[in-house]
């Protein structure tokens, strides 16, 4: 209490200030919190009611958009998500984008396309065997968490192509230690975007969460700085180097300054690419199974677009476990029409993104005369644009992926209608790697394996940044 007095005593107060000192602090710390809240004051010069949705208007407004990217860049991603995005793509904005994208767009090269058939048709061959142990002895059926298979599948797949690794999460009981932190990680922080203070949480580590956010990107960061300086070493003793990213881009100079890539440019550009691609994908699949056991007719087209396209029209060979890798090429799975508008209607009901949202950087008006005052955010929903009958037609709501195909080919929509993959500047890079995926997942699985709904599920979904359905996808498997 002495030295407290002396400190008093030292800056001229005495131990009657003390209630006024602790009041002055209460009200700065509260005045901090306050500006980090940010509270909404929506802008008066908006017209209509406060929060315009774009829905049914943006493709309408095409022909002008493209002028719209110029202002509205900037993302939210960057703060709430940034510890395990890191300096990528996604929280770019402006030169660092641009940059970014070129850097990016270099990854996704018909090389990568044909590495991504390769490593996915070997990731689905342990999801068949997996089913097929399940489902012994052959006439037993087994109920299976479907959802839970694909996310196990893309993480292995993504972390195969980004990093060369395997992680065997199909097979293994107890998932891999980066597998577990992404997941934890992802799901944690996304709860940020309903969280007000949640800045105060992080720098104070208050809660548990923040905790296990800090935790879990330093297990994914020290796996990924593993894995770089091991390849690092392999290439300095003149090892020959795999298909993977990490060891495509070691070697590579920034078009920019000239140099190669560091070690955290190098970690930041595969987790980006690994963030982007893994839930979208297991996202989407699950609704493929879910929407084709709801429609059976559909999916007997399929099976038989399979059988014709891969395996020559021999339907024994489609459910052969014993096949050539040729039968599943990235040629073969690129002809197959019919599955592709499958995919691309699922998408169209149930977009992996359903909501997207960017900033304005400096006030302007869109092409339909709305007010956006800088700073303020715009968002658009390609779940509920998917389901609009002015967009659409009446049978918006319909799963029908004959709307996809014309004359016996896809007829590929404008992207400011079909807006899953977003539209403009900032297009999803890894729309063609998604939909191989998901093809070939379809390929393979089909012909060899009846997927019924269990539980009765109804279809709903789970709010995050992506589209899970809730609570799983528990669904009946028989082999055929
Ligand atoms: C069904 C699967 C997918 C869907 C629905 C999807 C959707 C999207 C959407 C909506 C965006 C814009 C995000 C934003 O505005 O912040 C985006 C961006 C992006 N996606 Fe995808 N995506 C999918 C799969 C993939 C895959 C497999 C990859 C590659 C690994 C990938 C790579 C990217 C990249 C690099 C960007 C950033 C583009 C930029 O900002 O310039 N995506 N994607």
């Amino acid at each position: 209490m002495s030295s407290l007095n002396e400190v008093l005593a030292m800056a001229g107060l005495s131990e009657a200030d003390i209630p006024r000192i602790v009041a002055a602090l209460v009200l700065l710390v509260s005045l901090a919190i306050w500006k980090s809240i940010k509270p909404y004051h929506p802008p008066k010069n908006v017209p209509g009611p406060p929060c315009k949705p774009f829905v049914g208007v943006l493709h309408l407004i095409d022909k002008n958009w493209s002028t719209l990217p110029d202002f509205i860049l900037s993302y939210d991603q960057k703060f709430a998500l940034g510890e395990f995005l890191g300096d990528g793509i996604f929280t770019a904005d402006g030169p660092s984008w641009k940059h970014h994208r070129k850097v990016a767009s270099q990854m996704f090269s018909r090389n990568l396309m044909r590495n991504g058939t390769t490593v996915a048709l070997r990731q689905v061959k342990l999801l068949v065997e997996k089913l097929d142990k399940l489902t012994q002895p052959s006439s037993t059926s087994s109920t299976v968490d479907m959802q839970d298979m694909f996310f196990r599948m893309t993480i292995d797949v993504f972390a195969s192509i980004a990093f060369g690794v395997e992680l065997d999460s199909i097979l293994s009981d107890k998932p891999h230690p980066f597998a577990v932190a992404f997941d934890e990680v992802q799901n944690l922080s996304q709860k940020r975007f309903r969280d007000p203070i949640w800045r105060w949480k992080r720098n104070l580590q208050l809660t548990d969460a923040e905790r296990r956010i800090r935790k879990g990107c330093k297990t994914m960061k020290d796996f990924a700085m593993e894995v770089i300086h091991s390849k690092r070493r392999e290439a300095s003793n003149n090892e020959s180097m795999g298909p993977d990213l990490l060891s495509r881009f070691l070697d590579t100079k920034n078009p920019l300054d000239g140099e190669a890539p560091g070690d955290n440019e190098l970690r930041d550009i595969v987790m980006n690419f690994m963030i982007a691609g893994r839930d979208t994908t297991a996202c989407a699949l699950s609704w493929t199974l879910y929407e084709l056991a709801k429609n059976p007719e559909v999916c007997v087209k399929v099976v038989e677009e399979i059988q014709q396209v891969c395996n020559g029209g021999d339907a024994a060979a489609s459910r052969s476990r014993t096949f050539s890798d040729a039968e599943y090429s990235y040629e073969n799975i690129g002809n197959l029409t019919y599955t592709h508008a499958v995919a691309m209607e699922v998408l169209r009901l149930h977009p992996s993104v359903p909501v997207d949202i960017k900033f304005a950087v400096k006030a302007d008006k869109l092409p339909d005369g709305t007010f956006i005052p800088a700073g303020s955010s715009v968002l658009y929903s390609p779940y509920a644009m998917g389901r609009n009958e002015k967009i659409w037609g009446v049978d918006a709501k319909k799963f029908k992926p004959e709307r996809f195909v014309d004359d016996g080919k896809i007829s590929e929509p404008s992207q400011y209608k079909f807006t899953t993959f977003n539209a403009g500047y900032r297009l999803c890079l890894g729309k063609p790697l998604a939909m191989l995926e998901i093809k070939l997942a379809l390929a393979m699985l089909l012909p060899r394996f009846k997927f019924s709904i269990a539980n009765g599920h109804k279809g709903g979904y789970q709010s995050t940044l992506v589209l899970p359905m809730a609570p799983e996808l528990m669904m009946t498997v028989t082999k055929r």
